[in-house]
């Protein structure tokens, strides 16, 4: 069917179980195009990475914007119908198995240009983008965006760092990764006045404002980008909760944004924030410091975990192992736990 006069045509997509459907435009995505239905659509990274988003195609065609996108094994694309819904661009109607409740109460992702205001190194391999949005950016304290660079085709994940204030300004903390396609540009080529493509927000690891119970973060690198935003946010909605935060890296070095946690904890006393470090100590911190895994840090200090809520976000292996250490041990109910794991 053809759509709006843009060259873009929308397509019905209809849900195998449930019968549900929604209309999808041929240049966005089905988990966009059914989140903004209301669907609840399962999905993690929105990036094409974890695979939580698969679904069995079982008439019509999509195409992929990343066709080799690791979310689909080899084993699922040997079957032939398995597709991605954070990737397939519907070609034509088409009808998808997959498990999406009713009911998503989370802001709607959406297309949107930004301009780049501010880019600051905040350690060795580590900096703070600014961007302004064309538009407000309505989003939860912990979610992301999908930032398309120019002169990388593809879509990363990148969450914010500052609390939503209903206005268009967005802020990131970005670890360079060698040889990487998105922070090859960001690092090398990304200059104050560029503009660069946004989808979103995306994300469930995002603070419950409705939750009365304590609330433990932990960062891993830079991780804390979405530990902040929920950080700042929860600071500012309740002055009298407990909230702490445990921020790991590796070595001295490494560390960045220390002075605005300190200053965090400062002004509200109920915040605590400690530092987990693999090796060495850094010289005249503001912060505790404590020597070992952000993981072990955190258990050290949260003997008892089963009255608060965990939020973290990190390396994907520093995510599962500390899911194991914790909902794997009993520690805590998996429904009190929100993450993001940065594949
Ligand atoms: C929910 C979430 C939030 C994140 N938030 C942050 C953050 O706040 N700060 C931060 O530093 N990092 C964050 N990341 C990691 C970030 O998205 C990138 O993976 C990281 O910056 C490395 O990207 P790169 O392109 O430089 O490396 P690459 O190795 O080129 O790519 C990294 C990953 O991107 C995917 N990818 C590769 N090619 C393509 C393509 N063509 N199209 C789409 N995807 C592709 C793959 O999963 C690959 O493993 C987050 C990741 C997730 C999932
Ligand atoms: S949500 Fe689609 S692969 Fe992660």
């Amino acid at each position: 069917m053809p759509d709006g006069g843009d060259g873009a045509r929308s397509y019905r997509i209809t849900l195998s179980g449930s019968g549900a459907s929604f209309d999808c435009r041929s240049d966005e995505t089905l988990l966009r195009a059914g989140l903004a239905a209301g669907l609840a659509m399962p999905y993690e990274c929105a990036s094409g990475a974890c695979g939580s988003c698969k679904a069995r195609l079982t008439d019509g065609a999509v195409s992929m914007r990343w066709p080799d996108a690791p979310g689909l094994s080899p084993r699922d694309r040997a079957k032939g119908n398995r597709i991605l819904c954070c990737q397939s661009l519907p070609t034509g109607d088409c009808t998808i198995g997959v498990r999406a409740g009713a009911g998503n109460a989370e802001p709607v992702p959406r297309p949107m240009l930004a301009e780049v205001t501010e880019i600051a190194d905040l350690c060795d391999g580590v900096r703070r983008f600014v961007l302004q949005a064309a538009a407000p950016v309505d989003f939860l304290a912990g979610q992301f965006v999908l930032l398309r660079l120019p002169g990388d085709g593809g879509y990363r994940a990148y969450s914010m760092a500052n609390a939503p204030a209903g206005d268009d300004r967005l802020e990131f903390l970005i670890k360079a990764k060698p040889g990487g396609g998105a922070t090859d540009v960001l690092f090398k080529r990304l200059t104050a006045g560029d503009r660069v493509d946004l989808e979103g927000p995306y994300g469930r690891g995002y603070l419950r404002e409705d939750s009365p119970r304590p609330l433990v973060a932990l960062a891993g690198g830079s991780g804390l980008a979405p530990m902040l935003s929920i950080l700042r946010r929860a600071a500012g909605l309740w002055p009298d909760k407990p909230l702490h935060l445990y921020f790991g890296v590796d070595t001295p070095a490494a560390l960045f944004c220390v002075d605005e946690i300190a200053a965090l904890a400062a002004r509200y006393p109920r915040v605590r924030a400690t530092l987990a470090l693999r090796e060495g100590r850094p010289d005249d911190c503001p912060l505790p410091v404590e020597a070992g895994l952000v993981g072990e840090v955190m258990r050290r200090g949260e003997p008892d975990l089963s009255a608060a809520d965990l939020y973290l976000a990190g390396p994907g292996g520093m995510v599962d192992a500390v899911l194991t250490q914790t909902v794997g041990a009993n520690a805590i109910p998996a429904d009190r736990v929100f993450f993001d794991r940065f594949v």
